[in-house]
């Protein structure tokens, strides 16, 4: 069968691999269309230490059953499903608690093992969600419950009112997670079309950074006070101390954005302002399942958010497109049957 193969930095190839076998409690699935998301491009390019070459990308998923093989039988041949593309140890702390998407040991589909962008994939039943969802829409599923396992961590109500910062792939999931929830969502970028989109997804008002004073706009809107959550989704030093400083005393800031250099504080704020400060890492099986019934309910502005669909057999060229012109793509899909 046929797969993308990423064999260096920068090189990726179509190439004829070895068929899965659907191991004990494994369901063998028939790929139909993969998404792309930041950390494919990423691995791509060589700059994830977490990916050894070769190695097939691609970690959301849109597929139907082929064989459910020894698996429960409530997968029947032809169910579409998406799929968590995570693994967890069952021992580590995080797993003990019952927070395995926070597992010190996960290994992703298309990271630290070769991923969907191919014919078949053998995944474990445990793994799946059925849902009443286009192919697009299933592909969705995955880079949206980490925005909505952002809001769930900062324990978001319809009281609220929620700073997203950062409405790129990620960030509109948390738009979307705290509107869910029906919190009143302020979306936060330096790019017009982002907010555009943000506003579809459940923001009530959006704040562009490259032409407005975020701490003027946010007074503003929430009469002095400052939101009472701000969901990071970006991973620059200055938008991780702006929630800090910005959000309300006693408020709640949600960290998704991984910072890629050292952060500096004023860690006063932290204390005076009695803040809960929190991280959020991939999702739970809730997550998945609140993201299928926003999807179901059509509540999510799915055209806007995929940009481009190109054909397995043209992702080589799409991956080295993207890569030299990253702004010129926010979605990529790639239908694989
Ligand atoms: N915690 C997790 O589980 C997890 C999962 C996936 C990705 N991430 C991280 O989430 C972050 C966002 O990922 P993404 O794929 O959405 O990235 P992205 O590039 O698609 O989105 C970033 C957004 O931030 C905006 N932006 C850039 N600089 C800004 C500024 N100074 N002020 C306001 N807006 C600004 C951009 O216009 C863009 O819309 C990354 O750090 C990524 O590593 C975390
Ligand atoms: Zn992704
Ligand atoms: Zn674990």
């Amino acid at each position: 069968m046929n797969a993308v193969v990423l064999d260096g930095p920068g090189k990726a190839s179509i190439k004829d691999v070895r068929e899965p076998v659907a191991a004990e409690g494994e369901v063998l699935l028939k790929v139909r269309m993969v998404g792309l998301c930041g950390s494919d491009l990423n691995s791509y390019r060589g700059r994830n230490p977490m990916v050894s070459f070769p190695r097939i990308p691609g970690h959301e998923v849109a597929a139907t059953v082929a064989n459910s093989g020894t698996a429960a039988t409530d997968w029947a041949r032809g169910t579409q499903v998406t799929l968590s593309p995570y693994t967890n140890c069952g021992r580590c702390a995080s797993c003990k608690r019952g927070r395995p998407n926070a597992c010190q040991f996960n290994q992703t589909l298309g990271v630290q093992r070769d991923g969907a962008l191919t014919e078949l994939i053998a995944v474990p039943a445990s793994r799946l969600y059925r849902a009443n969802l286009t192919l697009k829409e299933l592909c969705l599923v995955e880079p949206l419950t980490v925005g909505f396992h952002a809001a769930a961590r900062g324990r978001v109500t319809p009281a609220d009112t929620v700073a997203v910062i950062g409405c790129g792939g990620v960030g509109l999931g948390a738009v979307a997670g705290a509107a869910f929830r029906s919190a009143t969502v302020i979306g936060v970028d330096v790019d017009d079309a982002k907010l555009a989109t943000a506003r579809k997804a459940g923001a009530t008002h959006t704040i562009n950074t490259a032409s407005a004073d975020l701490h003027a706009q946010l007074t503003e809107l929430t009469d002095g006070r400052g939101p009472d959550v701000i969901i990071e989704a970006i991973g620059l030093p200055q938008t991780f101390r702006a929630a800090v400083e910005e959000v309300a005393f006693t408020g709640r800031v949600v960290y998704i954005g991984y910072a890629k250099e050292q952060v500096a504080y004023e860690t006063r704020l932290f204390v005076q302002k009695e803040l809960d400060i929190l991280g959020s890492r991939n999702a739970l099986p809730e997550d998945f399942r609140d993201v299928i019934r926003m999807l179901e309910a059509q509540r999510f502005p799915v055209d806007e958010a995929v940009t481009h669909i190109a054909r397995m057999e043209e992702a080589p060229g799409i991956l080295e497109a993207w890569n030299r012109e990253p702004a010129r793509f926010t979605k990529i899909m790639i239908e694989v049957a």
